[in-house]
């Protein structure tokens, strides 16, 4: 039986800012942003959009009424959780209409914890070949003003469906993933912006890379020739462009062609929204499967998963015949282009805003600042109120 990937949707912010003006801004040559990095935009939230309500706006966009019937595990992976002890599933399950006799849980592990949960869903589907898992990658990324890391902030979701005979990827059961305790990238828990060892990281997803593909290789006895296309973990384009690099060095000409030609098609959207944690390499996925030429029937595609901290997997999976019927391209590059550019005297204001840390209520001018269907309303009585705009 095949499982996979049957539905894919996408959500992000009504916002956002151009980063050569941010590098006018910051006294930094523009060239540096948007070629060094490899970012033209950067998407930012506004505070009526958190994990929660961008989950529900991108689960929103793809599940129908059978769907919520047969869903009955909801996994959001993300690190911008907003309560220690709820999950966010459980207010993405009430939002999206899924019936009652479902489990719903939050998963962490910085941008790794969507693919744990595919991994899950594969897991449960495997058993009950007649449901659905919901999954969901979510996150605001927050480095702060100023920082290195600003540059590759962003803000998104992704809501995936999985399912037996699936439409659009069906998922390999071979993966290969790896633990390593390390300090490349966090966020204490009195933080509401990341810390990275910029250069560090870099280093530690290459590394993660290099490490888990070559176990992947000997343990499936599959090699780049096995691959149409390659999808990564994108923090920031370049990242992308580089990890593409590592994995073509001692590749064939012809080997390094096919992969390097579906590079641009895998990062259009991410180079538009910034980096979404545990959402970006899904965004990247869905990218190159919505802006990419049509792939050829049951074409391997291999995905990189890293999560800082750190935990990498390669996986990989086998397009399906007519999947392009069931993408929303139209959907998102309207969602795309139909957002409004802040000025960076706005964005500064917006990065630093947050709700009050001392349970005081709070209403947020949602009607202004956000054209998703679901909005963070505001707090009362220490609960966040949610509700469809
Ligand atoms: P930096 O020190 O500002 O930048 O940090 P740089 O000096 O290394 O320059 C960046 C690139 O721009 C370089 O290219 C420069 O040569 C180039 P590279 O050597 O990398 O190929 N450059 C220019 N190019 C054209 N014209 C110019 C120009 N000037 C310079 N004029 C860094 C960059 C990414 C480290 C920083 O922004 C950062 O710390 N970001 C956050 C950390 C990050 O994204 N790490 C990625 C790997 S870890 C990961 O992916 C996990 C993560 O998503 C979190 C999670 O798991 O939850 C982050």
């Amino acid at each position: 039986m095949e499982i996979g990937i049957d539905k894919i949707g996408f959500y992000t912010p009504e916002v956002f800012i151009d980063m050569e003006k941010l590098a006018e801004a910051r006294g930094v040559e523009p060239a540096k942003y948007t070629i060094g990095i490899g970012q033209e935009k950067m998407a930012v939230a506004p505070l009526s959009q958190d994990a929660v309500s961008m989950a529900a706006n991108a689960a929103l966009e793809v599940l129908d009424d059978e769907d919520k019937e047969a869903i009955d595990f909801v996994l959001l992976g993300t690190e911008s959780g907003v309560d220690h002890s709820k999950s966010g599933a459980v207010w993405v399950h009430h939002l999206a209409g899924i019936q009652k006799y479902a489990r719903s849980v939050e998963l962490k592990q910085a941008c790794y914890s969507a693919t744990a949960a595919i991994t899950m869903a594969m897991g449960h589907i495997s058993l009950h070949p007649d449901r659905k898992v919901l999954v969901l990658g979510t996150d605001i990324a927050k480095y702060g003003l100023n920082t290195g890391g600003e540059p590759t902030q962003g803000a998104g979701a992704v809501a995936i469906v999985l399912s037996a005979n699936p439409r659009i990827l069906a998922l390999d059961a071979d993966s290969v993933s790896m633990s390593e305790d390390i300090s490349d990238f966090w966020r204490p828990l009195h933080s509401d912006y990341a810390l990275v060892d910029g250069k560090f990281s870099n280093q530690a997803y290459l590394n993660f890379l290099t490490d888990v593909w070559g176990e992947y290789k000997q343990r499936t006895h599959r090699d780049l020739s096995d691959f149409e296309a390659l999808c990564f973990h994108v923090p920031y384009t370049k990242m992308g462009k580089k990890a593409l690099k590592a994995l073509t060095e001692q590749a064939s000409e012809e080997d390094t062609a096919r992969l390097m030609g579906y590079y641009e098609p895998s990062i259009s959207y991410n180079k538009a929204v910034g980096n979404i944690y545990t959402g970006s390499l899904y965004l990247s996925l869905l990218s190159l499967l919505e802006q990419g030429p049509e792939l050829p029937e049951n074409a391997r595609i291999g995905l990189f998963s890293y999560g800082s901290g750190a935990v990498g997997e390669f996986f990989s999976g086998k397009v399906k015949p007519g999947y392009k019927s069931h993408m929303m391209k139209e959907a998102h590059e309207s969602l795309l282009s139909n957002r409004r550019e802040l000025t960076i005297e706005e964005y500064e204001a917006i990065l630093q805003q947050s709700l009050p840390k001392d349970g005081t209520d709070v209403a947020l001018d949602f009607e202004e600042t956000s054209t998703g269907s679901v909005v963070l309303k505001g707090v009362q009585d220490n609960i966040r109120q949610y509700g469809i705009k």
